[in-house]
């Protein structure tokens, strides 16, 4: 498998290519297909607030550790952690011993995961989880953290389906858990949107996302709760 050209540690989407100007100074030029408004949304968002996204960490830290656990990761197993972000998610495996490659479509973010994991063993990929460069069941472990929200339908099965396919043992997804009242919502949706910056979130809370999750060929196994309920872990079987 051709995974392109590595950057300061960052694996550029073998679509990219890099050219050289007469002074022999190296542009990278950007192939990849982002041209969906929620993409150039996403690139915008994260590239620009890549620094800040790490002060959140603190809520995320439970929520990650138990997500690990119910993983059931075994030594000598291959971890995709799909829109990676900075990278907590696959850095939490990866301490642990874990084999990991993290994936995002922002270069800021995978910058900042670069920088945060020089003492694991991790590999960082620029690359659209929509359209994954690896082949069917090339891992053990999935986990997606905190992403779907910010997509459309559509291309949530589009990931959902890939992640199935470079999948053999168990996917492993985190979301932002919707507060059971009704007429909580509200006043929940407007609140997350703001700090989310998350354009879905509206449709995301009337999603029954366990449906959307078998309508793109993955078996739910359980739903878990955790951070006094602002998360959810759905572990799924592909
Ligand atoms: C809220 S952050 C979550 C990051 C990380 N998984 C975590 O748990 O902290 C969402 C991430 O998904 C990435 N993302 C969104 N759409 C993507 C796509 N189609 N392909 C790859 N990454 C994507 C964004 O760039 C961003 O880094």
């Amino acid at each position: 498998m051709s995974l392109g050209y590595r950057i300061n540690r960052i694996w550029v989407n073998h679509e990219n290519c890099i050219t050289t100007d007469g002074k022999g100074k190296q542009t990278i030029v950007r192939t990849l297909n982002i041209n969906s408004y929620y993409q150039q949304h996403v690139l915008h968002h994260y590239n620009r607030f890549a620094n800040l996204y790490d002060l959140g960490e603190f809520i995320r830290r439970g929520t990650r550790r138990k997500a690990m656990s119910l993983s059931g990761w075994q030594p000598g197993e291959c971890v995709l952690d799909l829109c990676t972000g900075t990278g907590d998610m696959a850095i939490t495996l990866a301490s642990h011993g874990a084999n990991v490659i993290g994936i995002d479509i922002a270069r800021g973010m995978l910058r900042r995961a670069s920088a945060k994991s020089k003492n694991v063993t991790t590999s960082w990929l620029e690359m659209d989880a929509a359209e994954l460069a690896f082949a069917d069941h090339s891992f053990q472990i999935s986990m997606l953290s905190l992403a779907l929200h910010h997509m459309p339908v559509q291309t949530q099965l589009q990931v959902l389906r890939e992640l199935c396919r470079v999948t053999s043992r168990r996917i492993v997804i985190i979301e932002p858990d919707i507060p059971v009242k009704p007429e909580w919502i509200p006043l929940w949706t407007f609140v997350a949107s703001v700090i989310d910056e998350s354009e879905h979130m509206h449709e995301w809370v009337r999603q029954d996302f366990a449906a959307t999750c078998q309508i793109a060929g993955l078996k739910v196994e359980s739903i878990h709760g955790t951070t006094f309920g602002l998360h959810r872990i759905v572990i799924c079987n592909p």
